[in-house]
């Protein structure tokens, strides 16, 4: 598999996301996020790390933009801070905020790197959550013209849009699981965030279609998808696959590409409390606003089979609603997170999402993998030896070929991560960099995995 094997216009990335690289918190105007509230809450994050610092990619961004160059990618996704351009999430403009994505555009540029800009990678304004947050339709709203406001400045220049990085992660993992900024543990309001998560997005899709760069330029969500696999051939399990199916992929896929929700789980949300919050002509309003791709963050599959008894009791379950529990197979190679490492799954997500959802064209917004990066190479031109993260990446890419090779419009491939950062509630003890960084010194190395990219992007 060489790169010459990929479409030659295919976008090869990296991706990083604000809260996670940026540190700069009070720098320069920015505004608090709910995950500055959500750190400084004892037990919420590992270590009580923090975004405070993170790798201080406010002030080494130029540094970050020339080790992107050498290392060959074209493409580099990235998220605006809500809070940095906007302090409380409306009215009042930061302009050292929209300085700061200013120059970094710029510098991405003149490396000849295409700027991929994700709106909301969930650092939403603490002011905006202190009136409900998505929980408010409000938010939806404001949501819209903060897009609108980053259109104006960046999108003479960025081509290339996203507007929600996994809702179902800011709907379910920070409402529903609690582990999550803002950590609340409620179905009811889950279910009303990922309603007015896509509603916003469609908003948002609908301002940039008016916006003077929206003539000549693209716009997608990005969603985390995964094939459901029912652990046994059994009914029940079967019955667990496509229960799982329906939460963690047609909850978004559906209403954005077809208007509607995947029963029987609207139906069984609903008897729990927990309706969609819509008003008459939303869906439609939504499944009308096409996107030009749609962002796949791929890591793993999830392998189910239905709960016991006990199991429900002991809630091992996602949700009582949700009867099923999730397994990791034996023998399983997994990652440091711990996620199962199944390359062929990423074949599987993107065939399906080209047969059952109209052939979208698709980009690989992330895909990588946390390692304990605890060896180091001795004499050779990177500092640590990730080999498990090198063939990762490698039959990763295997996968993506092949799914092009069988028709999918796949378009590009951004790794996570560019470099090692805050991996959210697991603060920095989990890595996924392709450079490390000293969280002491903020230096930036180069893995092994890097110099494999490299040399990969480099034959040509
Ligand atoms: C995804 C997130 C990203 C990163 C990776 C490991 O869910 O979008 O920010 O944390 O997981």
């Amino acid at each position: 598999m060489k790169r010459i094997d990929f479409p030659k216009d295919f976008l090869w990335g990296t991706a990083t996301a604000s809260f996670q690289v940026e540190g700069s918190p009070d720098g320069d105007g920015r505004g608090k996020s709910i995950w500055d509230t959500f750190c400084e809450t004892p037990g919420k994050v590992e270590n009580g790390d923090t975004g405070k610092v993170a790798c201080d990619h406010y002030n080494r961004y130029k540094e970050d933009v020339a080790l992107m160059s050498e290392l060959g990618v074209n493409a580099y996704r990235f998220s605006i801070s809500w809070p940095r351009l906007l302090p409380d999430g409306a009215g009042q403009i930061n302009q050292k905020g929209i300085d700061f994505y200013n120059k970094l555009i710029d510098s991405l540029l003149e490396k000849n790197i295409t700027p991929a800009a994700t709106l909301y990678h969930w650092d939403l304004p603490q002011a905006l959550f202190d009136k409900g947050g998505w929980v408010n339709r409000d938010t939806v709203e404001r949501f819209r013209d903060y897009a609108e406001l980053a259109y104006s400045h960046y999108g003479d220049r960025v081509k290339n849009w996203f507007t929600h990085n996994e809702p179902w992660v800011t709907a379910f993992v920070g409402n529903l699981q609690g582990r999550h900024a803002p950590g609340y543990k409620d179905l009811k309001t889950a279910v009303a965030v990922s309603f007015h998560m896509v509603l916003s997005h469609a908003m948002a899709v609908e301002a940039y279609r008016k916006s003077p760069g929206g003539k000549d330029g693209k716009i997608g969500i990005v969603l985390n998808l995964y094939p459901a696999v029912p652990a046994s051939d059994s009914t029940e399990d079967k019955n667990a696959a496509e229960l799982c199916d329906a939460y963690q992929n047609r909850w978004f896929l559906d209403p954005l590409y077809k208007g509607s929700y995947p029963e029987p789980l609207r139906s069984i949300f609903e008897k729990a409390g927990a309706p969609i919050p819509e008003k008459s002509g939303d869906l439609s309003f939504i499944s009308g606003q096409k996107t030009d791709f749609l962002g796949l963050n791929y890591y793993l599959r999830k392998v189910v089979r239905a709960a016991t008894d006990s199991e429900k009791l002991e809630a091992k379950t996602p949700h009582p609603t949700l009867p099923y529990v999730e397994i990791i197979p034996q023998g399983a190679q997994v990652t440091a997170m711990p996620w199962e490492v199944h390359p062929e799954s990423l074949y599987d997500v993107l065939k399906r999402l080209d047969v059952d959802y109209g052939s979208p064209n698709i980009l690989v917004t992330e895909n990588g993998a946390a390692f304990q990066d605890d060896k180091l190479a001795a004499g050779a031109n990177y500092l640590i030896d990730d080999e498990d993260r090198r063939s990762f990446l490698e039959t990763h890419f295997v996968a993506a070929l092949k799914a092009i090779k069988a028709g999918v419009n796949l378009k590009g491939f951004f790794v996570w991560s560019m470099m090692d950062n805050f991996e959210w509630a697991r603060g920095y003890s989990k890595r996924f960099g392709i450079f490390h960084v000293d969280y002491a010194t903020k230096k930036r190395s180069w893995k092994k995995s890097g110099r494999w990219y490299q040399s990969f992007l480099k034959k040509d």
